[in-house]
């Protein structure tokens, strides 16, 4: 691959946030140029080698919930033979099993691909079994099952991945219409975790743009409703630190996202469709020196976010009206508010930008989701003791 080196950062504690890269070529080429390490050279070139590496120890976690089966067969193929991918499923069983027809899909596909995978019902007992031998109830409900939700989802994954033995981490939504923008998220994935030097380090994809039918032709939009409010709130949030006004932050929803497995254990998480605007909040309030760092390691280390500029449109399926979109902006902003780093002034424009947009009414505050502590207090070892992994797929571990 081809690609900018990430030479402009914003630092923010031990957190490196590096500007957003631009790729040049999927493929960079069999043998590798020798001018590009010049260092004059602002482009980088990355050997096949190296993504395969990386893509050898990453699992790709692909949350489902009730998605047409097309599209998620369509994700798989889009996913390279060396990545695991990891599906953590909440769709129906009732009135028409949805998730029995997902298994047999995958089944079927992963046999001729000769593929391995994993597919776990999130509200599965076995899957809630693992958390409760590892000591983490926080994911699971009244009924001692982990509780439904996008974040929900991931946070099985991590987990399942983990146990796996794998190094990283990357996430891609299962309602992608098209294969080739799924295999350029994992090959940026892998592209932008083979430059850290710190074992904490994270990857989050910023959309080249979204394709929308506007009257007779397409308009490729940039920015999305939700990622304008979130990344405008976001950078504020940011600068009030630093004391610079910045527009470096631009992928706060970034459902598409990759993490060493260090960072991804490291991180808290927030419910629901709050989870990738949480991270930054989770960066800021763990390793960003305001608040006393619970990893002296990671402080030690640093923390690095490359955020990367897809090539592909991104045309997943939009259709989920209204109150999905303002449940999002309220979920993102909700995690801003309720941080305790969170600056009084943002705190007011913040309220005041939510009840304009009647998402919220006057006397309200936005929600404060649920909060799940770092995975790495989960006792792995007992939680992986009694797993069957045949219920899971056709990856079984040595
Ligand atoms: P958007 O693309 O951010 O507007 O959100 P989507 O509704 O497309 O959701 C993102 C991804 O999460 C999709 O692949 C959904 O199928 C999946 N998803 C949504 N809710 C859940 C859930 O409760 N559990 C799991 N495992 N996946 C979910
Ligand atoms: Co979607």
């Amino acid at each position: 691959m081809r690609l900018d080196l990430p030479v402009y950062a914003e630092r923010f504690g031990a957190n490196i946030f590096n500007n957003v890269q631009k790729i040049y070529e999927f493929d960079g080429g069999y043998e590798l140029d020798d001018e590009f390490s010049s260092p004059f050279h602002v482009i980088q070139q990355i050997s096949h080698e190296r993504l395969h590496e990386i893509e050898k120890d990453m699992a790709i976690i692909i949350p489902v919930k009730n998605e047409r089966l097309r599209l998620l067969e369509s994700v798989l193929c889009g996913i390279p033979h060396d990545c695991l991918p990891i599906i953590i499923s909440n769709s129906q069983h009732d009135p028409i099993d949805r998730f029995r027809m997902e298994q047999s899909m995958v089944d079927t596909f992963c046999r001729h691909a000769k593929k391995r995978y994993i597919l776990a019902h999130q509200r599965s007992p076995e899957l809630a079994q693992i958390f409760r031998d590892g000591g983490y109830s926080q994911l699971l409900d009244a009924n001692g099952l982990v509780h439904a939700g996008k974040a929900e989802g991931m946070l099985a994954g991590i987990t399942l991945a983990h146990l796996l033995g794998k190094k990283y981490v990357g996430f891609i939504d299962s309602d992608n219409y098209f294969p080739g923008a799924v295999f350029e998220y994992a090959r940026l994935f892998a592209a932008g975790l083979s430059q850290a030097k710190s074992p904490y380090s994270m990857v989050r994809i910023l959309w080249h743009s979204k394709p929308k039918v506007v009257g007779e032709g397409l308009f490729f939009a940039k920015w999305g409703r939700v990622s304008r409010i979130t990344n405008q709130f976001l950078n504020q949030f940011f600068s009030h630190f630093t004391g610079y006004e910045t527009d470096a932050l631009r992928t706060g929803n970034a459902g598409e996202h990759a993490l060493s497995m260090p960072l991804a254990l490291s991180l808290d998480y927030s419910a629901g469709f709050s989870v990738e605007t949480y991270h930054f909040v989770s960066l800021l309030e763990k390793f960003g020196g305001v608040m006393p760092s619970p990893y002296p390691e990671v402080m030690k280390a640093g923390v690095e976010i490359f955020q990367m500029e897809s090539r592909n449109p991104h045309f997943h399926d939009a259709d989920k009206g209204e109150d999905h979109i303002n449940e999002m902006i309220e979920y993102s902003l909700g995690v801003l508010y309720h941080s305790p780093i969170c600056p009084e002034q943002l705190k007011k424009e913040i309220l005041s930008k939510l009840r304009r947009s009647k998402i919220i009414s006057k006397d309200q505050e936005p929600v404060l989701p649920r909060r799940y502590p770092a995975l790495a207090s989960i006792d792995f070892k007992r939680a992986g003791k009694s797993v069957n992994w045949e219920v899971f797929g056709n990856y079984v571990p040595k």
